[in-house]
């Protein structure tokens, strides 16, 4: 029943998204202004609520997104190809982040990213002028996470009490997809019970069912939902805060996106 009228939800909102204005694409080719943190300080944390895990997340390459692109912490853990155009100081290929934090919309920066992250942009020896910049002009797009040795995984959260109360936050999800719903069993068990999401990547519940513990999730992946199922045990009876536990299945999809501008095609500068 759930899986019907969430059906429907995908397919009403796709109708919505892809209105005759906008292109069904892979990708929008984004134009703005890219700045960076002054220190990796200001990265810890954030509203996606990673915690100080954020700067240990795609080798410290990570940025914060301005609303739109954090949209209301559904943006978390996106990835993003990012590159500035001027050609004298920046090479080509840009650098990937992943989002983990908001930012406010100043001076027209979509994009805060890490020192690590601006200075990557940058040409061989030029990351020190890139820097004194403070700000340039980028292309963006969103791209597939891919995740080459980690499965989509869960993280369980202070706060959580075994049994009932529990707090999971998804780290690792691969593909250019949003987790739209997860629902837990215990394992073997046709009873699902639906947990609420907090904040971008944190879901919770106070009715966990005792363990071990199953997990199955919605994605949305192109034009329509998407059940993604952890068939076997992925939470322990005796799962411990802190802890991080492999789901052993991992997302690969891709949901298209509705661009203002055609569709990029090839990947070419010009
Ligand atoms: C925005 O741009 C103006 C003019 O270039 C500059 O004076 C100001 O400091 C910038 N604001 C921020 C927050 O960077
Ligand atoms: C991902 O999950 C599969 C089981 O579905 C497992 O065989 C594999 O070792 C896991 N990969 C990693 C990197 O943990």
């Amino acid at each position: 029943m759930d899986f019907l009228f969430f059906s429907f939800l995908v397919v009403f909102f796709c109708l919505f998204l892809f209105s005759p204005s906008t292109n069904a694409c892979e990708r929008c080719l984004h134009h703005s202004k890219a700045a960076y943190f002054p220190s990796e300080a200001d990265l810890s944390g954030g509203a996606c609520g990673y915690g100080s895990m954020a700067t240990q997340l795609n080798g410290g390459y990570i940025a914060a997104g301005n609303p739109a692109l954090f949209r209301r912490g559904n943006g978390c853990g996106g990835c993003y190809k990012v590159r500035c155009v001027d050609k004298m100081l920046c090479n080509s290929e840009g650098v990937k982040v992943i989002l983990t934090d908001s930012s406010r919309r100043v001076n027209r920066t979509e994009l805060v990213l890490s020192k690590k992250g601006f200075m990557a942009m940058a040409q061989k020896g030029l990351a020190h002028h890139l820097m004194r910049l403070k700000m340039v002009h980028v292309e963006y797009k969103r791209i597939p996470c891919e995740y080459k040795n980690k499965n989509l995984s869960i993280r369980v959260e202070e706060g959580s009490r075994n049994p009932k109360h529990l707090t999971l936050k998804f780290l690792f999800q691969g593909g250019q997809t949003d987790i739209v719903a997860v629902d837990l069993a215990q394992v073997g068990s046709p009873i699902w019970e639906y947990m609420t999401q907090r904040r971008g990547p944190i879901w919770s519940t106070s009715r966990a069912p005792t363990g071990p513990l199953q997990l199955r999730v919605v994605v949305t992946g192109g034009s329509s939902g998407k059940w993604v199922w952890a068939e076997t045990e992925v939470l322990p009876a005796e799962w411990e805060v802190g802890k991080i536990y492999d789901t052993g299945v991992q997302i690969s999809d891709v949901a298209k996106e509705a661009c203002l501008l055609p569709c990029e095609r090839g990947s070419r500068r010009e």
